[in-house]
C-alpha cells in the first residue's frame, strides 16, 4: 500500500466519521449553542466539563486536558493506538482496510515471533506432561497438593513440572528438531560457562506458564519445592514477554473482569491461581514488578474500577502506595482490599473460603480512605513539623477528589484528626492546585512574584491560544501574525503549531485536524485540540483577535527592550560608544510599549 492509499483510505475514514454520533456511543452529550458538553470518559467528575465542538473537528476536556479529533477519542476510549484507532473506525463503517504489504526485516521478525510462540507452547506441554504424566512429578505434584491446589486448577493454568536435571528439556527438543537459538531466545536455555552447549534453565521447580491478555504462553515461572533461592525464578524479558505490560491471568479473567464491573490485582500469580481457584474469577496478578501505568490502562479495557489486594505485611502496604500513586490521574475509581493479619490473599482464601473473601471485597475501602488511614499511622502528627508533613502528604490524593461533597467531607475529618483549622487544608488544597511540587516554606515576596509570573504565563497562554485559532479560521491573517510576532510565540508549544500551520499555508494546503494530529507532538496537538475547542464567549471574534496580539506583541517587545538595555549596559562598562545606540533603540521599543 502506497502512501498516497494510505492517505486516501484515512482521508474517506474521516469523512464519512461524525465525532458527536462516535462520542455520543460512549457519552451522554446536551447541546449548547454551536458546541455539546458532557461528563468526561477520561477523568471522574460530576459536572461537564469535556466538550466536543463538531464543525472543527475536536474534543476537549477542560477538567484533565485530553483532546484530540475522532481517532484520537476512540483511541483513547478502546485503549488502542491512534492507527488502530482508524481501523476500528473503518471496520464500523464498513470501509475496507487496505492490506499492508510487509518489508523482508518485518516478515522475518513476524515469523520469529511465530516461531518463539511455538516454542513456548511446546515447553508449556512438555512441563504439563512431566507433572501429570510422569514419575519426575510426583514431588510437584505432592507440592501443589500440599498447597491446596486442585488438579482441575492444574488443568486450567496447564500448570507444569520441571524435572531435577540439566537438559531433559533440551535433549527433549533436541530430537523434536528445535534449533538450540530458539530454546536460547524463549529464555528456556542457557549456554554453558565451560565447555560446549546449553543447558536447562528451569529445573526442580513447578511451573507456572506466563499467557498474554489472548492467552499465547509468552513466559514461565517457577517456585522452589522447598526453602530454596530464588523462591521464584521467571523467564527473561524477551521479544514476547515485557512484564510491564502483562499481567498475569488477564486471558482467563477478563469476561469476569467485565461482569463483575472491577479487577482484582494482587502481588504473586500464586495468589491470582488461588483465588481464581476458589471460584473469585476476575483476578490477575503483576508479575514481581511494581504495578505500571500500562497495567492500568490494560485493566481499563474491561473495566473503570480497580481493587488492590496486595500482602498485609510492610512491603506490601508500601507497593499498594506506590500502586495507588500510579493509578491516580488514569481515571480509574480504586479500592484497596485489607487482608487482616498478615496474611497474603492465598492464605486467606485457603484458610477463609471464598465467601469471607468477598466479605473483605465488600469491605475494600476507597483510595482515599486508605491512603488517610496509611498516613494517620505511619506519621506522628503531634508535633506541628508532623501535622504539615501529613497534609502534605495528602495533598496529591485530596486533590484529585472531583466531588465537592466528598472533599469537603475527607476535610473535616483531616482537620479533626490533625486538629488543624479547616481553612488552613482549604488553603494548602489551593496552594497545591497552583504549583503542585512540593516547595519549601518560602518568602512571602517570592510567592507573590511567581503567582504573578504565572498569571502572566497563563495570560500569553490564552493569547496563543486565541491566535492560533484565529489562523484556523482564516489562514489569511498568518502573514499579520508573522509581522507583528518576529519571534513566535514564547509558548515552545504553540510555536510548535504555529510553525506547522504556517508550513502548511504556504505549500497551500487546506488545514485538516487528521494531518495536524499525526503531524504534531502529543502536546502540541492537544494543545490545538484546547485551542481549537475553546469559546470566545459573547465578544466578537475580531476585538478578541486584536486584544489577544496586543498581549503577546507587549510580551515581545519586552523581551526585545531587555535585550537592548542589557546590550547598552555592557556596552558602557566596556567603554564603547555604541552604547548610545542600544540605548536609544531601548527607549524607543520601551514607548511603542506604553503606546499599545
Ligand atoms: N517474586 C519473584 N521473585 C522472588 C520473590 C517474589 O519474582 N524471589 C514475585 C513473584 O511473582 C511472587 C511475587 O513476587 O509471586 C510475590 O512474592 P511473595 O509474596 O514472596 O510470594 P508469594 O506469592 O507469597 O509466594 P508463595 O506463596 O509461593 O510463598
Ligand atoms: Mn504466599
Amino acid at each position: 500500500m502506497s502512501r498516497a492509499d494510505l492517505d486516501e483510505f484515512v482521508e474517506q475514514v474521516r469523512a464519512q466519521s461524525d465525532l458527536v454520533q462516535v462520542v455520543s456511543s460512549y457519552v451522554a452529550l446536551k447541546r449548547k449553542g454551536g458546541r455539546y458538553w458532557g461528563c468526561c470518559p477520561f477523568h471522574q467528575e460530576k459536572t461537564a466539563s469535556f466538550s466536543v465542538v463538531p464543525d472543527k473537528g475536536f474534543f476537549y476536556c477542560f477538567g484533565c486536558h485530553a483532546g484530540g479529533n475522532v481517532f484520537k477519542f476512540i483511541s483513547l476510549m478502546e485503549n488502542v493506538s491512534y492507527f488502530d484507532a482508524i481501523k476500528l473506525q473503518a471496520e464500523k463503517l464498513g470501509i475496507p482496510v487496505p492490506q499492508r504489504r510487509q518489508s523482508p526485516e518485518e516478515q522475518k521478525r513476524e515469523q520469529k515471533r511465530k516461531d518463539l510462540r511455538k516454542v513456548n507452547e511446546m515447553a508449556k506441554d512438555f512441563f504439563h506432561n512431566c507433572l501429570t504424566m510422569t514419575r519426575y512429578g510426583e514431588q510437584g505434584k505432592a507440592y501443589l497438593a500440599g498447597r491446596g491446589i486442585t488438579s482441575e486448577t492444574i488443568e486450567e493454568f496447564q500448570l507444569g513440572f520441571a524435572p531435577n536435571a540439566w537438559d531433559k528439556l533440551c535433549s527433549a527438543f533436541r530430537k523434536r528438531g528445535v534449533r538450540q537459538e530458539y530454546l536460547l531466545a524463549a529464555g528456556l536455555a542457557s549456554e554453558r560457562q565451560q565447555g560446549e552447549g546449553i543447558y536447562d534453565r528451569f529445573r526442580n521447580r513447578v511451573i507456572i506458564p506466563i499467557a498474554d491478555e489472548r492467552g499465547r504462553v509468552v513466559a514461565f515461572g517457577g517456585r522452589v519445592l522447598d526453602d530454596g533461592m530464588p523462591k521464584y525464578l521467571n523467564s527473561p524479558e524477551t521479544e514476547l514477554f515485557n512484564k510491564r505490560r502483562l499481567l498475569f491471568g488477564l486471558d482467563r479473567a477478563h469476561r469476569a473482569i467485565q461482569q463483575e464491573g472491577y479487577a482484582i490485582v494482587v502481588e504473586g500469580y500464586m495468589d491470582a491461581i488461588s483465588v481464581f481457584g476458589a471460584g473469585v474469577q476476575n483476578v490477575v496478578a503483576s508479575l514481581g514488578t511494581a504495578f505500571t501505568p500500562e497495567h492500568t490502562k490494560l485493566l481499563m479495557r474491561y473495566a473503570r474500577r480497580i481493587y488492590f489486594c496486595y500482602d498485609s505485611d510492610d512491603a506490601g502496604q508500601n507497593a499498594t502506595i506506590r500502586a495507588l500513586a500510579v493509578v491516580r490521574n488514569s481515571g480509574a475509581e480504586v479500592h484497596v482490599i485489607v487482608v487482616p493479619d498478615g496474611k497474603d490473599p492465598d492464605e486467606f482464601i485457603r484458610k477463609h473460603g471464598k465467601e469471607a473473601f468477598q466479605e473483605l471485597v465488600k469491605q475494600a475501602l476507597p483510595l482515599v480512605e486508605y491512603r488517610l488511614r496509611y498516613v494517620l499511622s505511619h506519621v506522628r502528627y503531634d508535633t506541628l513539623e508532623g501535622k504539615v508533613r501529613a497534609l502534605r502528604e495528602m495533598l496529591p490524593v485530596l486533590s484529585g477528589i472531583r466531588d465537592g461533597a466528598e472533599l469537603g467531607e475527607y476535610r473535616k475529618r483531616l482537620a479533626q484528626t490533625l486538629m488543624l483549622d479547616e481553612g488552613i487544608i482549604m488553603d494548602e488544597l489551593r496552594r497545591y492546585a497552583r504549583n503542585p511540587l512540593p516547595e519549601e516554606p518560602a518568602a512571602a515576596g517570592k510567592q507573590n512574584f511567581r503567582a504573578a509570573a504565572k498569571k502572566q504565563d497563563n495570560a500569553l497562554l490564552r493569547a496563543g491560544r486565541i491566535v492560533l485559532r484565529t489562523i484556523w479560521q482564516d489562514p489569511g491573517i498568518l502573514a499579520h501574525v508573522q509581522a507583528v510576532l518576529p519571534d513566535g510565540f514564547p509558548s515552545e508549544v504553540q510555536q510548535e503549531i504555529l510553525t506547522y500551520l504556517a508550513n502548511c499555508i504556504e505549500k497551500g494546503e487546506s488545514l485538516n485536524d487528521i494531518h495536524a494530529v499525526e503531524s504534531l507532538g502529543e502536546a502540541a496537538s492537544t494543545e490545538l485540540s484546547q485551542a481549537l475547542v475553546e469559546d470566545s464567549g459573547e465578544q466578537e471574534a475580531s476585538v478578541v483577535y486584536e486584544d489577544a496580539i496586543r498581549i503577546l506583541r507587549k510580551a515581545y517587545l519586552n523581551s526585545l527592550y531587555m535585550r537592548h538595555s542589557r546590550q547598552s549596559e555592557e556596552y558602557l562598562a566596556a567603554g564603547d560608544p555604541a552604547y548610545r545606540e542600544s540605548l536609544r533603540e531601548a527607549n524607543r521599543i520601551k514607548k511603542e510599549m506604553d503606546e499599545l
